[in-house]
């Protein structure tokens, strides 16, 4: 049923089939699809494997590089989301709640990310806390690449033009942020929409 629901959705958009792109899903397997998508999932695919390099880092100051990348890649992810996927999706899906969901977590995700970046290395808790941002991470993840991304393929929203932007914006961002150290920025975006709310 959902199969012959998106076969339709593709066959009346010229074009969409041909900008479809193969990337990785949360559970291995290789799909293909639309670039809005294939983009966010390929920022899923690269933050899983810093917390794997994490796992596997022994060095205090190979940890600490690894975690300020982490932290820096979730805010800007984070951030593209809620600026130009969220909004769009949540006018055009059959569930918004997912959206909603997925804002929330996002909130809960920023609040670990803020308690991560004024420790450091080796204090108590702080590998416990980066391994509980990677679960929930992993479980957001899941549930946008099998609910929300899936819905949003069913809908009008052109994907396409929506991977340009936040392909652009995610540039602006890192650059932006990687202009006065990546440890301060990420830890001053976080802080900024804390402070306003701005991701519930
Ligand atoms: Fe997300
Ligand atoms: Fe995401």
């Amino acid at each position: 049923m959902a199969t012959q629901k998106s076969k339709k959705s593709e066959t009346h958009k010229d074009g969409i089939d041909s900008a479809k792109v193969s990337v990785k899903r949360f559970d291995g397997r290789t799909v293909k699809q639309p670039e809005a998508i294939a983009f966010l999932m390929r920022q899923h695919r690269a933050v899983e494997d810093l917390f794997d390099e994490y796992e596997d880092a022994e060095d205090d100051a190979e940890k600490g590089e690894l975690t300020q990348k982490i932290c820096l890649m979730l805010a800007v992810h984070a951030k593209i989301e809620e600026e130009l996927l969220y909004p769009a999706a949540r006018e055009a899906i059959e569930e918004p709640d997912l959206v909603d969901e997925a804002a929330v977590e996002h909130a809960t995700a920023k609040d670990l990310i803020a308690q991560i970046e004024t420790m450091h290395v080796g204090d108590a808790l702080y590998d416990a806390k980066v391994k509980v941002l990677s679960e929930y991470i992993a479980h957001h993840v899941e549930e946008e690449e099998s609910e929300l991304f899936p819905q949003l393929k069913r809908t009008d929203v052109d994907l396409a033009a929506m991977g340009e932007q936040l392909e652009a914006r995610a540039e602006e961002l890192e650059e932006e942020l990687s202009a006065g150290g990546n440890e301060r920025a990420s830890r001053k975006l976080v802080a900024a929409e804390s402070r306003a709310g701005a991701h519930i």
